[in-house]
């Protein structure tokens, strides 16, 4: 590939012929070198059944190529036809509720269904037939954003509940073992037969799906959902291997998404692909998408592949359905973009091109207004363009992490269905140890299981709550040789079949800590009128000097087996038990945290954590600086992104050059407000 990929999300189906090359060449002028078209073309692609128009597609391509600009290919299943629904609506998805979507939305298609992989075959074999030659076309996008459903987050038709008890068959063998490894005789509900076994739609009352649910059946169910997608998309990305072999192979992930094991779905990509929207509030998440939470969510798209990554849809506008976000401050559209280069993206494609006038997002703002004129978004995206270019080949460099966290799907199924204490979520938790490491401007990795970790310094394994079978001796062997592995509050406490384990906590990983659970209590969320938590719940001792920090959502009343004590609980309901332990294990440490800590607890406990483990200092920021490096060719380069509306000094470890204003910054520099320098440092990397 030549340039980096720069470019926008593009529908020449919602606008005339007459505008396609007006388009084109606004953004040609712009540095727009890629669009991504059709993901949502299908009723236009094959208007009735096997009858198939690519001859307007085909003359906007030309059109782009004229231009110099280049094509991602969506397949457009995420937008089943009325046509193809009314002949096969057993396709609609059925939510945890029973209830069958109607049409009128997208992602109106159950991944389980025949007939829908009929359909899905026939499009997609025959537009990467018509494509895989075309000198304009370089990738794919397989569908749009899989993973959850019109009308709920996973499908429970007929067809999927025969799937799943079909997958039941395969992991379990036998119902007798899969009746042991549920504990179904908990309410009689021992099953005698696979067919039986229900898909769990919402039982016990709003908001109780997943508790009322017998947990294994409900973590299995969520594992069988999330293969479902894997092999819904490899049904289609084996199709376009066969047929497009020089082409790259992408789908746009959702960054913290939770309902697919996003490790598994990008096996079977070349590269993956995220969408990003800052500005967006609170999709997955609670508290919203601030600047730390969309850092970590670059940083577990690029630990999926260990590898650069592309934006697919980068928010280019105020966005929103019904109602809008506020619109980018005048140098975020900028700054974000650099924000996504520095954590790793490759590549940049905005949403949208121009604001439509049509259909459900009309408000979702793109590079253009409605009226299809250039205004200031247009202009900030033609600058950002002009710094990527500054920026060459640093695009693609590495960025070598020593710590990394564990966020796994399996604890955010299990902790989805049982959330085991008020205000206590799995990504807030996580949150709160990636914030503190962001705030130090060290890199992090965002790993699962499945990846492999054994090379980091520092694992942090926040509410590590489900514990696979072998988890425990690679955690033991790690730390052994000297990895420093810290645990939290509510980990090991359950089997991978979602059964609590059978042993004091933190059950298998109980000897690595060196502590013992003796009790516990939930914490009511603060504000929420519970007499323990608060401020000065606990009190660190650290070389001699005593802290006293606050502590919320959970407390284990710690008994140390071999452990030191770092901070012990102050005031009821666990006076002067252990709060914070630390065991030496071989050549590393277990350090173990009983509670969730307040910001003031989490930096003091991750100073001393970063010692422990020899993580090499990060360069120092204000607040909200983010300073990211990248290692280029042996030299260290600085991202300096300063996300404050006010200017902001920085003093970076050597001299060296800014590679988007060309000036040389040597000592203490003054960085604009939501503006950013990209250093190439003058010295060499030791
Ligand atoms: C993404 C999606 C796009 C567009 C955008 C705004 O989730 O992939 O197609 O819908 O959001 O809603
Ligand atoms: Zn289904």
């Amino acid at each position: 590939m030549t340039n980096p990929i720069f470019g926008a999300d593009y529908y020449p189906e919602h606008w005339s012929t007459e505008r396609w090359p007006i388009d084109a060449k606004l953004m040609q002028q712009a540095g727009i070198n890629t669009v991504r078209l059709a993901e949502f073309a299908w009723s236009r692609l094959e208007p009735k059944e096997g009858f198939f128009d690519f001859a307007w597609l085909d003359e906007v391509i030309e059109i782009f190529m004229a231009h110099g600009i280049r094509v991602i290919l969506g397949t457009p299943t995420a937008g089943p036809p009325a046509w193809l629904i009314s002949e096969h609506p057993e396709i609609l998805p059925v939510n945890e509720d029973g209830q069958r979507a109607g049409f009128g939305m997208r992602r109106h298609y159950c991944p389980t269904q025949p007939a829908f992989h009929t359909a899905t075959r026939r499009i997609v074999e025959a537009i990467a037939e018509h494509y895989h030659q075309h000198p304009a076309v370089f990738a794919w996008q397989i569908d749009n954003e899989s993973g959850h459903i019109a009308n709920g987050n996973r499908c429970h038709c007929s067809s999927c509940r025969t799937a799943f008890q079909q997958w039941l068959q395969q992991r379990y063998g036998s119902l007798e073992r899969l009746n042991s490894e549920w504990g179904t005789v908990f309410w009689s509900q021992e099953y005698t037969a696979w067919d039986q076994i229900p898909a769990p739609l919402r039982n016990g009352g709003p908001g109780r799906i997943g508790s009322a649910h017998n947990p294994g059946l409900y973590l299995d169910f969520a594992r069988f959902t999330s293969d479902s997608w894997v092999r819904y998309q490899r049904l289609q990305g084996s199709i376009l291997r066969e047929r497009c072999p020089q082409h790259q192979i992408t789908h746009n992930l959702m960054g913290l998404f939770p309902y697919v094991d996003y490790v598994a779905l990008a096996k079977d990509l070349d590269i993956v692909s995220w969408d990003n929207y800052p500005r967006l509030p609170s999709i997955f998440s609670t508290g919203g998408l601030s600047v730390n939470r969309v850092a970590m969510a670059h940083d577990l798209m690029r630990s999926l592949k260990g590898r650069t990554f592309w934006m697919m849809e980068q928010q280019a506008g105020p966005s929103g359905w019904g109602v809008l976000s506020p619109t980018p401050l005048p140098g975020e559209i900028r700054l974000w973009t650099l924000q996504c280069v520095a954590h790793g993206a490759e590549g940049i494609v905005y949403f949208r091109w121009r604001t439509c006038r049509v259909g459900t997002e009309q408000y979702w703002h793109g590079i253009l207004p409605h009226d299809g004129n250039p205004g200031k978004r247009y202009e900030e995206v033609h600058r950002t363009g002009e710094d990527l270019e500054r920026l060459g080949t640093l695009l693609t460099a590495s960025l070598p992490a020593e710590v990394a966290i564990l966020r796994s799907y399996d604890v955010l199924w299990a902790l989805e269905a049982q959330p085991t204490a008020e205000g206590l979520s799995y990504d807030d938790q996580i949150s709160r140890y990636y914030r503190t490491l962001w705030r130090r401007n060290r890199a992090v990795d965002v790993v699962t299981e499945d990846l492999p970790w054994e090379s980091y310094k520092l694992l942090i394994a926040p509410c590590l709550f489900v514990v696979r079978s072998d988890l425990p001796a690679r955690l033991r062997s790690w730390v052994e040789a000297g990895g420093t592995l810290v645990l939290t509050f509510r980990s090991g406490v359950k089997d991978e079949n979602n059964q609590v384990v059978d042993l004091p906590l933190p059950g298998r990983l109980r000897d690595l800590a060196g502590v013992r659970v003796v009790d516990y209590t939930a914490l009511l969320p603060v504000g929420g009128g519970d007499p323990h938590g608060g401020s000065e719940s606990l009190e660190f001792l650290i070389d001699g000097m005593s802290h006293l920090v606050g502590a919320d959502i959970w407390m284990d009343e710690l008994e140390v087996n071999g452990a030191e004590v770092l901070a012990r609980y102050r005031g009821e309901p666990f006076e002067g038990a252990p709060a914070v332990t630390i065991h030496h294990v071989g050549a590393g440490h277990v350090i173990y945290v009983g509670t969730s800590l307040d910001d003031v607890g989490q930096n003091l406990f991750m100073e001393k954590v970063l010692t422990v483990a020899k993580v090499t200092p990060g360069v120092p920021s204000p607040d909200n600086v983010e300073i990211v490096r990248r290692v280029h060719d042996g030299i260290d380069h600085w991202f300096v992104l300063n996300h404050n509306t006010s200017a902001q000094e920085v003093t970076l470890p050597s001299s060296g050059i800014d590679l988007l204003s060309g000036k040389v910054i040597s000592g203490p520099v003054v960085v604009n407000g939501r503006d950013a320098l990209v250093v190439r440092s003058n010295a060499n990397v030791d």
